[in-house]
């Protein structure tokens, strides 16, 4: 048996404007141009990759990017192996698949995480991750709507909205796009955003357990944002790909909250239960009760942009999917999941016992550390500097998180050990 183990990271360069000799006659998409700067994680990964050419001997641990790093549970990679080697037979063979994944994996998501909240097998979109589907929901909302935002949020969320041309151009003085509603969610507000102060948008993207704050929203804060888009006749995306790290009884899904169905979509992902983040398996949940103003069913114009642009997930990584909603699966991810929030803990009272004000870290894997008054960027550069640590700059998730980093709790057991080490000795 032949096993290659190669890995390849390829980091993106920021493309150099060349002296041009000739040019076509394409007129840049003018809602590129309004992007302020490259995507988030490519950019944190190019600072890193220049500190190294600077410090070659340096052992660099990244706590940026949230990437999974510990194994896939062989319980799961033994079904992948086991669809993948069919694949070599007549009988296993498959091409192309249904657009919207396999009808057993989108039974078992139905089962295994909105069991008992009335979500149906066909209301379920398997996809190749939340990322993708973001995207996509963008396409099926068009150009000429609205959105609003947590501030900080996934930068997923407003870079997309951005390239669809919902939004103004980026103001400069606020640091934020016209044309987005940013929701400020800040310690002071427990991270929820005050409703009374939000504009009516068409869409609310919200995620919870939140990225990057780490903190998931209550049952009885849910509600209120349910309620508050079911009177603005406004659509929730609810990003639930944390949800599995929820210790506490904060609820799991949106749909748990009554009459969210008529007002909510739910986007999540295998990535952080399973370490899925390079596999790509991820679904979106449209129940059928959600309709648009003139009554047509959002499922279905979803479904005409699924077909259209997607040709359904890897049946390798829906094989594994399966395995992972197994009762072994499922006890494998809590494993996975568990590991990681025992991670968690040692970067959380790390930065406790040096005195920081340390926000999330209970229900997520992101533990937001306050740094009053300086800039998030600087904070980011000194640690990358002084402690060959990557950490994430909270600013680059938008202007309410200036002031704060997020530390990722994904990594190996003795590289986290080693960073709280360093962090004593640079903060001590
Ligand atoms: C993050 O670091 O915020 C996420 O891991 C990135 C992602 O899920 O795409």
């Amino acid at each position: 048996l032949l096993r290659r183990n190669v890995k390849c990271r390829c980091i993106a360069e920021p493309v150099e404007m060349m002296q041009t000799v000739y040019k076509t006659k394409v007129s840049r998409n003018e809602n590129m141009a309004k992007l302020q700067a490259g995507y988030l994680f490519p950019e944190i990964a190019r600072r890193r990759e220049v500190h190294m050419l600077k410090y070659p001997e340096a052992k660099v641990i990244s706590l940026g990017i949230g990437d999974t790093t510990e194994p896939i549970p062989e319980v799961i990679t033994s079904a992948m192996a086991e669809r993948s080697y069919a694949l070599s037979t007549v009988a296993g063979y498959s091409g192309y698949g249904a657009e919207q994944g396999e009808k057993n994996l989108r039974a078992a998501i139905a089962e295994t995480y909105y069991g008992n909240l009335g979500i149906q097998e066909t209301d379920i979109f398997v996809s190749d991750g939340a990322k993708c589907d973001i995207s996509r929901l963008q396409i099926l909302f068009g150009s000429n709507v609205m959105m609003a935002v947590q501030d900080p949020s996934y930068p997923a969320y407003v870079d997309s909205s951005v390239i669809m041309g919902q939004t103004g151009p980026f103001q400069k003085d606020v640091e934020k796009y016209g044309k987005i509603e940013y929701m400020k969610c800040t310690p002071e507000n427990g991270f929820f955003p005050d409703l009374s102060t939000v504009s009516k948008t068409d869409i609310i993207f919200f995620c919870s357990p939140n990225n990057p704050t780490g903190s998931a929203a209550t049952r009885e804060q849910l509600v209120r944002l349910v309620q508050f888009a079911r009177d603005n006749g406004s659509i929730i995306v609810y990003d639930s790909a944390y949800a599995m790290y929820i210790s506490d009884d904060c609820p799991r899904s949106i749909f748990e909250i009554p009459g969210a169905k008529e007002v909510a979509i739910e986007i999540s992902s295998f990535s952080k239960y399973a370490g899925f983040t390079g596999v790509r398996l991820g679904w979106t949940v449209i129940p059928k009760q959600l309709v648009f103003s003139d009554g047509f069913p959002v499922a279905k114009d979803f479904n005409r942009i699924v077909c259209t642009t997607f040709n359904g997930a890897s049946n390798i990584a829906q094989a594994g999917g399966l395995e992972c909603l197994s009762p072994q699966g499922l006890k494998a991810m809590h494993e996975v999941v568990g590991f990681y929030k025992e991670n968690t803990d040692i970067v959380v009272d790390t930065f406790k016992s040096l005195g920081f004000k340390v926000y999330g870290g209970r229900n997520a894997p992101y533990a937001w550390v306050h740094f009053p008054g300086r800039s998030s960027w600087d904070v980011f550069e000194e640690i990358l500097e002084k402690a060959h640590l990557v950490t994430t700059p909270g600013s680059g998730f938008g202007p309410a998180g200036e002031g704060f980093i997020r530390v990722s709790a994904f990594g190996h057991r003795e590289n986290v050990l080693e960073a709280s080490k360093r962090l004593k000795e640079l903060y001590m």
